[in-house]
């Protein structure tokens, strides 16, 4: 189904606070993948925060680190893959995760991420008022990450509820 037993890696996109990581770690309690996530890769690479990366080096340079530490997880052994929501800015990087996984394009209503990003320190982007730059995001990121395999929206229902439309569709 989906192609899905053919691809090796099982591949979560989507904005901030879609429920990337959330729904990660569920589904990795489920099904027997390592669970990799691109910026907690970075950080213990780095051995500091996104937010100081940002700061210190800039976004660009961002981009370019985490398209490197894609790269190196997608080569690796099958996992349940988490991604930062900018990973999809580079092209090349949506055309390694459609030819190495099945992908997973998480969204929420605006109001649902405004709502639970509204108190986040973490998110360089999201400096200053939180609602406009969310409804900015939506905008930027408008159709880019139409070429998962599936979409599901987890504002409209449980996590657990999220977890099985997963599973049911991977098998
Ligand atoms: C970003 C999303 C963040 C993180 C960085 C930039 C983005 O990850 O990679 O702050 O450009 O959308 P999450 O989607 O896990 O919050």
């Amino acid at each position: 189904r989906n192609g899905s037993m053919t691809k090796q890696h099982v591949i979560l996109i989507g904005l901030m606070g879609t429920g990337k990581t959330t729904v990660g770690q569920e589904l990795h309690k489920r099904i027997a993948y390592p669970w990799v996530d691109t910026d907690q890769a970075l950080e213990s690479k780095w051995g500091f925060s996104i937010a100081r990366y940002f700061a210190q080096y800039g976004e660009e340079a961002f981009r370019k680190e985490e398209t490197t530490i894609l790269k190196a997880i997608l080569d690796g052994p099958p996992s349940i893959i988490t991604t930062g929501g900018g990973i999809v800015l580079r092209q090349e990087n949506c055309e390694w995760m459609r030819q190495k996984g099945w992908v997973i394009h998480l969204t929420a209503h605006p109001e649902v991420l405004i709502q639970r990003l509204s108190h986040d320190q973490s998110r360089p982007l999201l400096l200053g008022n939180v609602a406009d730059k969310i409804w900015q995001l939506i905008k930027e990121r408008k159709g880019k990450y139409d070429f998962a395999d599936i979409t599901i929206d987890t504002s409209k229902q449980t996590i657990d509820g999220v977890i099985q439309e997963i599973i049911r569709e991977w098998q």
